[in-house]
């Protein structure tokens, strides 16, 4: 699903110019597997998240997802890739004039995803319910906290029926308890199907649910499987 062959991305015209914020990366991430990516803050998570989301283009290598290098794609193709990919940005922006629930419905109807009607009514209720949104439903974004905020862009990604999930930090504003529920929601998308990437600082949670981590660190990636000593 996502290959990445020898990819290197840097912004020029930075004080560091042409230094490398990720060097050479390889991965193979095959559909269904779940994986975090870990690494201090500036080591590149965000960055490869965003290129992975079509976002960013690399600057040198070959990036492929569902099969196809992105440098290469028609514009159909990478519509139809984009409508597959979910992402939970880690600078959540929401409409703060809509409601929650028109916020949600919003993202699922948006770029024609899968989701549709009543169906999609239904699956925005249960999420809003697992995510502890119910009562701020039928309430404008601008009311809510930032935690709140950040789990309504959960329910954004999810209501979509992703193939692919992106979570830049997806626990970063919540409590323990949250965030708890928020990685339990993440493995239940993940057991039925869906790929799931995501970016954290949180150790804990890489120590208690072990899956297979990227590690980034001053430009390059170590990968680690699950099965593996703990590191971290
Ligand atoms: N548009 C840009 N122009 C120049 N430099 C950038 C740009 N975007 C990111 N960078 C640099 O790339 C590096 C990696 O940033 P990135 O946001 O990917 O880190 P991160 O691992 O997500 O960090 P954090 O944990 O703080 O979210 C940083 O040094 C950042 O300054
Ligand atoms: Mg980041």
């Amino acid at each position: 699903m996502i290959t990445l062959r020898q990819v290197s991305r840097w912004y020029p015209g930075s004080t560091t110019d042409r230094s490398r914020v990720l060097d050479q990366l390889e991965l193979d991430l095959k559909k269904g597997e779940f994986l975090y990516v870990i690494g201090g803050t500036g080591a590149g998570k965000t960055t490869l998240l965003r290129m992975l989301a079509t976002e960013e283009l690399p600057s040198s290598g070959t990036l492929s997802l569902f099969g196809y290098d992105l440098s290469a794609v028609s514009p159909s193709t990478l519509r139809t890739i984009r409508r597959s990919i979910s992402t939970i940005p880690q600078r959540v922006q929401l409409l703060s004039d809509l409601t929650v629930f028109e916020n949600i419905s919003m993202a699922a109807r948006a770029a024609g995803s899968r989701a549709s009607g009543r169906d999609s009514r239904d699956r925005i209720f249960e999420l809003l319910e697992k995510l502890g949104l119910s009562a701020k439903r039928d309430r404008p974004a601008s009311e809510l906290s930032g935690g709140e905020a950040q789990r309504v862009a959960i329910a954004q990604a999810l209501a979509r029926k992703p193939e692919l999930i992106l979570a830049d930090e997806p626990t970063g504003a919540q409590d323990p308890d949250s965030a708890w529920g928020i990685l339990d929601l993440l493995l239940r998308e993940n057991l039925s199907g869906t790929t799931v990437m995501i970016a954290t600082h949180d150790r804990e949670m890489v120590r208690r649910v072990r899956k297979k981590t990227a590690f980034l660190k001053n430009g390059r990636m170590q990968l680690h499987v699950e099965e593996g000593p703990c590191r971290f």
